[in-house]
């Protein structure tokens, strides 16, 4: 099998770029992750690109040319696919129009529920019953793009925000490699 060279893109701690990198050294798991891409300088999750020896870039998006310069990587690392985990930027038009129905996010809430940020303040505070992730196709619209995979808990009486954490990411470890290989099952 030929496996689909893919850019990670992340902001900060990087436990599913760690996860992702673990499943693609399977043979039978369909990308192989060539680049990292962080807009953030002090991501720990470069870390695991180091570790793993992927070769990794910074790219501080405030500046000018940002959207140039990850057009300029993705090429060069001759990237087919993308993989949002932890990304804390909203994917520019140029870069969506690029790479459409070939970019992925990982959202730590059921969509359309609670698009955006602070998901789990704004679970507690609405009382909900259920939370969860949800791992979807990147559009235009922020969070917007079609679903591939959804994976639900039951919030429980004393679950605080750390709590709807963990039992978030627990799923999302689960649910991103799987909406990966639903995804290249399908093609
Ligand atoms: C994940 O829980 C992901 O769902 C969330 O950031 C976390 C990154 O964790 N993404 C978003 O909120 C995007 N809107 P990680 O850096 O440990 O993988």
């Amino acid at each position: 099998m030929v496996k689909k060279n893919t850019c990670v893109f992340i902001s900060g701690r990087g436990s599913n770029l760690k996860n992702l990198i673990i499943h693609s050294r399977d043979n039978s798991f369909p990308i192989k992750i060539s680049l990292v891409i962080s807009n953030n300088k002090k991501a720990i999750g470069l870390n695991y690109a180091k570790k793993f020896k992927i070769p990794y870039i910074f790219i501080n998006t405030d500046s000018k040319n940002y959207e140039k310069k990850i057009l300029f990587n993705l090429k060069k690392y001759k990237i087919k696919f993308i993989c949002l985990a932890g990304y804390m930027k909203i994917i520019s038009k140029n870069l969506t129009k690029a790479f459409q129905g070939k970019i992925i996010n990982i959202h730590p809430s059921l969509l359309p529920k609670f698009k955006g940020l602070n998901t789990y303040s704004r679970m507690l505070k609405n009382n909900e019953k259920k939370g969860g992730c949800t791992v979807h196709f990147v559009n235009e619209r922020l969070d917007g793009g079609s679903t591939i995979t959804k994976k639900i808990f039951f919030i429980e009486k004393n679950d605080d925000e750390k709590i709807l954490k963990n039992k978030t990411q627990i799923l999302e470890y689960k649910a991103f490699p799987e909406a990966i290989i639903k995804i290249f099952r399908n093609i």
